[in-house]
Parts: structure tokens; sequence; C-alpha cells
């Protein structure tokens, strides 16, 4: 099965923002998420970076409002996981066939990564009409999705990687990007200190960022 382009386009299109979480901590998940969510964001991507990751994720999909997904997803078994976990999305850094091939069996949809034009036709050819491009300021930032919109009109975007709030603006004005993802609304020091009203106010600015009209 192609991309389930319909449901991942109504969850991208909740926020402008998706916050890229890398938590360990499961009793900071709830009040992380409830914070996320109070601020405006309530799409949540939880890479599955640490050894808490998928206990996180349970705790976070507890969150009334919360959309949550998995991140840095790489193998099936990790898919198999997210589900379990409660996850309704799933993104990774990248699309390698037998990430994809796995995708086709598994019931919530896939946001792959991207870098290049190459990569993204390959996408394209079994049926992903939304990628992520990563790591997006490494790879040229806001002028090569730019670039990519002419060539590319039938693909949508999540930029992620090095973005902070002034570069999300001016990734949301292009055409082809729908969302961005970033993790500059959750400092790690905010974390440990359990200063959540700080992250509470970084998420609502992000929530603030608007596609323009
Ligand atoms: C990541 O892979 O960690 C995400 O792309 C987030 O990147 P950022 O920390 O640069 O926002």
């Amino acid at each position: 099965m192609p991309q389930d382009a319909p449901a991942l386009r109504s969850v991208l299109s909740l926020a402008p923002v998706i916050p890229v979480i890398i938590l360990d901590d499961v009793d900071a998940a709830r009040p992380l998420a409830e914070a996320l969510v109070a601020g405006g964001l309530p799409v949540l991507e939880v890479t599955l970076r640490t050894p808490n990751a998928l206990r996180v994720i349970a705790e976070m999909a507890k969150v009334p409002g919360a959309i949550v997904g998995s991140g840095t997803v790489r193998s099936p078994l990790q898919m198999e996981q997210s589900v379990h976990a409660g996850c309704q999305f799933m993104v990774s850094p990248g699309a390698s066939p037998r990430l994809l091939d796995a995708a086709d069996e598994i019931g919530i949809p896939l946001l792959p990564g991207i870098g290049t034009p190459t990569e993204a036709m390959t996408a394209s050819e079994r049926g992903y009409s939304f990628l992520k491009f990563f790591p997006a300021e490494a790879m040229g930032g806001a002028p090569v999705l730019k670039a990519f919109a002419s060539p590319l009109p039938d693909i949508t975007f999540c930029p992620t990687g090095g973005i902070d709030v002034e570069k999300a603006r001016t990734y949301l004005a292009l055409p082809n990007v729908i969302c961005v993802g970033g993790s500059w609304i959750m400092p790690q020091d905010a974390i440990a200190s359990g200063d959540f009203k700080r992250i509470e106010t970084l998420a609502r600015e992000a929530a603030g960022l608007k596609k323009p009209a």
C-alpha cells in the first residue's frame, strides 16, 4: 500500500511545528506533552533514541489532545513497537527499501526522510507524496526546498534538522512545506529543571507561526 497521504496530511496540518523529542525520563513525559499541547502543538514526534523512548510514547499518548508519533524509525521491529506503544504516525531519517517495504504492512503512516531530488523521486515512485527533508539546514536549508518546488510540484515536505523559530518562518513561507520539525521548543535545561511553563511559552510562540494564506 502506498503512503496514506490523506491521514498524514491531516496530522501534519494540525500545527506549523512538530516538536522532535529526545527523552529518557518517563516521569517527564506527561508534563512535557501537556505543556506542548497546552501551547498549541498537539503533534509530537518522540525519537527512538533513548532506552525508554517507547515508554515515553505510551505515556504521552495518554495525554488528551496529543497525537504522538515515533521518530528515528529505522527497522520493521521499531515499526511494530511504535504501533504497540500507541503511535499514530512514524518518522524516519531516511527511506531505505526495507523500511518502505515494512511500512506497506503497517497500519499507521510513515513520513520518510530524503535529502536529494533522486531520493525524493525514488520515494515518490513508491507512492510517497509527503516527505521529511533531513537534515534540513545541513542539506542547504530553505533555498534547496524552494528549488525543489518547480521540478517536484507533487511532493510536500516537512523540513527538520537545525531549525529555529526564525528559520521555521522562512520554511513555512514555501508552497511545498506543510510544517517543520524541531527541538528548539524543548531546551534540555528546561526539561531537566521541570520548567514546563517555559516550554509551554516556546510552544505557543511556535504555534503562532502561520503558513501564509
Ligand atoms: C533530529 O533529528 O534530532 C531532528 O531533526 C531535530 O533536529 P534539531 O534538534 O536540529 O531541531
